[in-house]
C-alpha cells in the first residue's frame, strides 16, 4: 500500500504509535515546509507525517507555506494525505466534540499562495474541484471510524474563513445560509493544491466550539483547548486504524 501523508493541525502535533525512523530536512522552490517531516511506520504502512503550524514555533493560518508544505510531500512520493483541521459548528449537528469528514467546502480565504500555476508552464491548470475532497480516501475514513468504533458526521460543508481572528455572529449568520456546516482557518489552499499535484486528499475535523454567535458561553481558547485535547486523541486512534488496515 501507498505512503500516506498526514498533516496535523492544531492539538495534533504528533502521532502516538508512529516509530519515527527519520526526519525530512526538504527545501522547495517555493520555501520550506512548517517544519521538517517525519517519516515513520504504522503496521507495515510508511507515514510522513507534518505539523502545518510548525512545531514549536506556532504558524498562524494565513501565514502558512502550503505550497511548501504539498510539494515536500510530492517529493516524498505521498500521493495520499488526510489533513486534520480544528473547526468551528454551524450546523445543529456539528456540536463540540464531534468528528466530521467533510465532502464540500467554500474557500473565503484571501491574499493566500493557492496554486502551483505561476504561468510559466505554457499552458493552464484548471482542475476540476467539484469534489474536493478524495472519495476513496473519505471512505477509507468512514470504515476506519466504524472498524474503531469512532462516531462522526459522514459528510459536510467545510467553510475556510482567512483568520486568524474568529468570525463575527454575522458572518456566522451568512456562512450557515450559504450552505456551511462548519468553520475552519486551515483547509485551503491545502485541499487545491494537493489536487494540483495529482494527491488525493481528504481531511478529519475536529469541532472543538459552537461557531460565533451560536453558544451562549463567549468563545474561549481554553475551552477550545481541552475539547480539542480529548478529539486529538479520537483522530489518532482514527489514524492508526486507518494505517492497519
Ligand atoms: N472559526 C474558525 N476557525 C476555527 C473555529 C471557529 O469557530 N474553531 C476552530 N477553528
Amino acid at each position: 500500500m501507498s505512503a500516506l501523508g498526514i498533516i496535523g493541525g492544531t492539538g495534533v502535533d504528533q502521532l502516538e504509535g508512529l516509530a519515527i525512523d527519520r526526519e525530512h530536512d526538504l527545501d522547495t522552490r517555493f520555501g520550506a515546509p512548517s517544519r521538517p517531516i517525519q517519516e515513520g511506520r504504522v503496521a507495515d504502512r510508511q507515514v510522513f507525517f507534518l505539523q502545518r503550524h510548525g512545531s514549536p514555533r506556532a504558524i498562524p493560518p494565513h501565514r502558512i507555506n502550503y505550497r511548501a508544505n504539498l510539494q515536500a510531500l510530492h517529493t516524498l512520493g505521498v500521493r495520499q494525505v488526510v489533513g486534520i483541521n480544528a473547526v468551528g459548528g454551524i450546523s445543529s449537528e456539528m456540536q463540540p466534540g464531534r468528528l466530521v469528514i467533510p465532502d464540500q467546502l467554500i474557500d473565503y480565504t484571501w491574499g493566500r499562495e493557492h496554486t502551483f500555476d505561476d504561468g510559466s508552464a505554457g499552458s493552464l491548470l484548471h482542475i476540476d474541484f467539484t469534489d474536493p475532497y478524495d472519495l476513496g480516501l473519505r471512505l477509507a475514513l468512514l470504515d476506519a471510524a466504524d472498524r474503531a468504533g469512532i462516531g462522526y458526521e459522514p459528510s459536510g460543508v467545510h467553510g475556510i474563513v482567512q483568520g486568524p481572528r474568529l468570525e463575527t455572529a454575522a458572518e456566522v449568520r451568512r456562512m450557515a445560509v450559504d450552505g456551511c456546516d462548519i468553520v475552519g482557518m486551515t483547509g485551503m489552499p491545502e485541499a487545491a493544491l494537493a489536487r494540483e499535484l495529482g494527491i488525493a486528499y481528504a481531511s478529519v475535523c475536529m469541532v472543538v466550539n459552537l461557531a460565533a454567535g451560536l453558544g451562549d458561553v463567549p468563545l474561549s481558547l481554553p475551552m477550545m483547548q481541552e475539547i480539542l485535547r480529548r478529539e486529538a486523541a479520537v483522530v489518532r486512534a482514527l489514524l492508526e486504524t486507518l494505517l492497519r488496515a
